[in-house]
């Protein structure tokens, strides 16, 4: 397989640090080019992030001595450097959406780990086991910015990446509706306990803008290409409820899904269990081998215990069971900043390179 050189856009933040030991031994990407804000821009990746590391693991060595570049002043830098870029950055939406687009504009694309593009309508927003189709959005997107090379293409957010590969080899049965109450870790507002000690014994239910998110955007991984844009699927209804729990790493689902026609538990189980996707069949470094675990203890799947299932990128299922006002409930994991994170942005840009977008 042909090399590519890569740069991290947020290379010091929660997101970037994993996408930086995610990328230090891959078989693929190089990584080039460090970027972050200006306050950090000039130093070293040590000396930036050296005191705010939050990884388990350490700063990669070869990456330490890296001087950062500034995310916004460099572009034209940067889009020199490298193949394309990964991007997770803390700055304002509008600024995000201009940011991207710029580094499109300047023929690098951009896989982004932001919300800020998920609902431009050429923009893909994919789950690669689910909706690799769509990234063939990117030649009109291409048309649009009046680019070569340069592209947009985005994951989708956290909460959704347990229970939607969970439900999406059940749409033939007719899913009519979902509820899902998320149990969200504190990574996933790029904190661990020593940040945010508030949590410890803790649980707060409400965090911003999730709700909307996980409700809406399951429509668009599960939408259409019609024209020149991606349009959102009109079902299944879709209601969560997304709560801040004391949990290091992993999101938890507790889901209730009604279909047109019930299918057996047995038939359910079987799916789950042949879930596989073009990740699997083209064998990307990143995909897992067996996508969907089902745990048959009733106290499984544990955000503790399960959450690093085949590096982080597996999903695990687990109680399910008849409802008495849904068809059937069962609980779902997924480990928010691997899966659901930087380990599905690199895996969705495997699934590009794979496919030629990075030539
Ligand atoms: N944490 C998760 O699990 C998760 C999951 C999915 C998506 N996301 C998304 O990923 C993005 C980053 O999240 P995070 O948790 O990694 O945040 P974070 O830890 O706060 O890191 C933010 C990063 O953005 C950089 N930054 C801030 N202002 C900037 C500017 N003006 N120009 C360029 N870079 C700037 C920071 O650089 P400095 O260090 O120089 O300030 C840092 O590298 C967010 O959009 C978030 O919604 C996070």
């Amino acid at each position: 397989m042909k090399q590519y050189n890569v740069g991290i856009i947020g290379a010091t933040g929660m997101v970037g640090q994993r996408f930086a030991i995610l990328l230090e031994n891959h078989p693929w990407f190089n990584v080039k080019v460090l970027a972050a804000s200006p306050r950090s821009a000039g130093q070293t990746y040590e000396q930036a992030a050296g005191s705010r590391w939050k990884m388990t693991v350490p700063m990669p060595e070869k990456m330490k001595d890296m001087i950062l570049l500034d995310a916004t002043a460099d572009i034209e830098k940067i889009a020199e450097q490298v193949d394309f870029c990964f991007c997770a950055v803390d700055m304002k939406k509008d600024e995000i959406k201009a940011l991207e687009e710029k580094y499109a504009k300047a023929e690098c694309p951009i896989v982004s780990n932001n919300s800020a593009h998920r609902f431009t309508p050429d923009v893909p927003m994919v789950v690669p086991e689910i909706n690799p189709e769509h990234i063939e959005i990117i030649k009109a997107q291409r048309e649009r910015l009046g680019t070569k090379r340069g592209f947009i293409a985005v994951k989708s957010n956290c909460s959704i990446q347990s229970y939607v590969p969970a439900l999406h080899p059940l749409k033939k049965f007719g899913i009519t509706k979902v509820l899902a109450c998320t149990y969200q870790a504190i990574s996933g507002a790029g904190k661990n306990f020593e940040t945010w000690p508030e949590m410890i014994d803790n649980l707060i239910p409400y965090i911003g803008g999730e709700e909307e998110k996980s409700e809406q955007e399951p429509l668009k991984v599960w939408g259409e290409i019609k024209g020149n844009e991606i349009v959102k699927a009109e079902s299944p209804q879709i209601t969560t409820q997304c709560l801040r729990v004391p949990v290091s790493d992993g999101h938890t689902a507790a889901v209730f899904v009604s279909f047109e026609n019930k299918p057996s538990k047995e038939e359910i189980l079987q799916l789950w269990k042949d879930f596989s996707g073009v990740p699997q069949e083209l064998e990307l470094p990143s995909a897992p081998k067996q996508f969907i675990h089902y745990f048959e203890e009733n106290d499984r799947p544990q955000a503790k215990l399960d959450r690093n299932l085949e590096n982080g990128m597996a999903v695990s299922t687990g109680r399910l069971r008849e409802d008495t006002q849904y068809d059937y409930k069962f609980v779902c994991l997924s480990h928010n900043t691997l899966r659901g994170a930087a380990g599905g942005g690199v895996l969705l840009a495997e699934l590009l390179a794979a496919k030629g977008y990075f030539d």
